[in-house]
């Protein structure tokens, strides 16, 4: 048999993946799945849209578009990240098929074998296993309730990296934010320094509390000491099915993901991208944004309470301001997959911690998802998994 290549050899097989196949029973209760609710998803809107689109804009939505995306749609979306204070002139914009394909295509335009990347800890599974494609040298530095721990990730940064990737707003697993002040320590931190900063923001729009809407101003509209590029996804706030997300970054970047992306995709979705551009116009985006708030909110507010009546004392998690996660941790000789072994029997699966490990080892620890269970199994479904943690106290 022909060798795979090294690359390929290198990707881990998936545990999680074969655990998670026995919980395709319909009434399995699922905190693991981190996507949309099936039931909030704008239908009716969609409905309206195509049914009002000429067939001018049809057609051209079945064709091949531009590598670097619709043209309507870029000019709307300068316009929505313009607003959010995002330096649009001096950056370009590309439109990629999901934020997955935007990190994947800085990896690709710029990761050796051997580059190092600097993650959080924990951290989103795509991302790393999007630079693993490259065979980097990745580290992560932990987190805490504020964001990435800035003397920790000072250490890191005393040997050359090519990438820091963050998640600053409603961190996939953690849920957490991170704090102005911490992003300005952060900023302060990358002063002279050799490295490009990605800033993944797909769950900028998510947040529960108005007040909390300025927490989620993106590092890239504060200052630039080193280059940003930031990433942003339709899929939490139309549809992952939609596959479209954006970069925007210094426009040398761009160029270069641009050609890696003719080889990859040669472009995403036009018809999604025309339906996109749509959704985006004033009088559907921003009250379909506030019915996800009102909604996921209420299902953040569940499962806390619930995890407030049925979790042991000795286990903790975070208190989300928004997007879709809470993270559990637990002491250190509990293994994660035994809880979940446990949990899958009794009807609720989540995803357990090692998957968000760069290094693959920390297992005391588990995330849930509030998104997509039905609300009213919320309860049911974090017992289910109190009831499993408390058999490995
Ligand atoms: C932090 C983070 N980045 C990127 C993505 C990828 O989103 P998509 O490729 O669907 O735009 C996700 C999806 O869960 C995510 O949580």
């Amino acid at each position: 048999m022909v060798p795979f290549s090294k690359s390929t050899q290198s990707m881990r097989s998936s545990e999680i993946r074969e655990l998670l196949k026995l919980a395709v029973r319909p009434d399995v209760i699922s905190f693991a799945g981190g996507m949309p609710n099936n039931n909030l998803f704008p239908i009716k809107e969609l409905d309206e849209i195509y049914s009002h689109l000429p067939s001018k804009l049809k057609k051209i939505g079945m064709q091949y578009g531009p590598t670097a995306g619709y043209p309507p749609l870029i000019e709307s979306l300068k316009k929505y990240l313009s607003a959010k204070g995002l330096p649009i002139e001096d950056n370009d914009l590309i439109i990629t098929t999901g934020s997955m394909q935007a990190i994947y295509l800085l990896a690709k335009v710029f990761i050796d074998p051997g580059d190092r990347i600097i993650t959080e800890y924990p951290c989103f599974i795509g991302a790393t296993a999007a630079f693993n494609s490259f065979q980097p040298e990745l580290e992560s530095v932990p987190i805490d309730n504020d964001g990435i721990i800035i003397s920790q990730l000072e250490k890191a940064l005393s040997r050359p990296a090519k990438f820091l990737y963050l998640t600053p707003n409603f961190h996939n697993p953690a849920g957490i934010i991170y704090s102005t002040e911490r992003k300005k320590q952060l900023l302060q931190l990358l002063q002279n320094r050799e490295i490009i900063l990605i800033e993944d923001d797909p769950y900028n729009e998510l947040y529960f509390n108005k007040e909390d809407k300025k927490l989620t101003t993106p590092m890239k509209t504060m200052e630039e000491p080193v280059p940003i590029c930031y990433a942003g996804s339709f899929s939490k706030i139309f549809g992952p099915g939609m596959r479209l997300g954006w970069l925007l970054a210094p426009k040398k970047i761009i160029e270069k993901c641009e050609l890696a992306k003719q080889a990859v995709d040669a472009c995403s979705p036009t018809f999604t991208q025309v339906l996109a551009n749509e959704f985006m116009r004033p009088d559907i985006m921003p009250k379909y944004l506030q019915t996800l708030r009102t909604s996921y909110s209420r299902r953040l507010d569940l499962m806390l309470r619930s995890l407030k009546e049925y979790m042991p004392a000795e286990i903790k998690w975070t208190h989300p301001r928004g997007g879709f996660y809470v993270w559990l941790t637990f002491p250190e000789k509990i293994d994660a997959t035994d809880v979940l072994k446990e949990s899958i029997d009794n009807g609720a699966v989540f995803v357990i911690g090692k998957a968000f490990d760069p290094e693959a080892r920390r297992n005391n620890c588990l995330r849930l998802s509030f998104s997509y269970p039905p609300e009213d199994k919320i309860q049911e479904g974090i017992k289910i998994v109190a009831d499993a943690i408390k058999l490995f106290l």
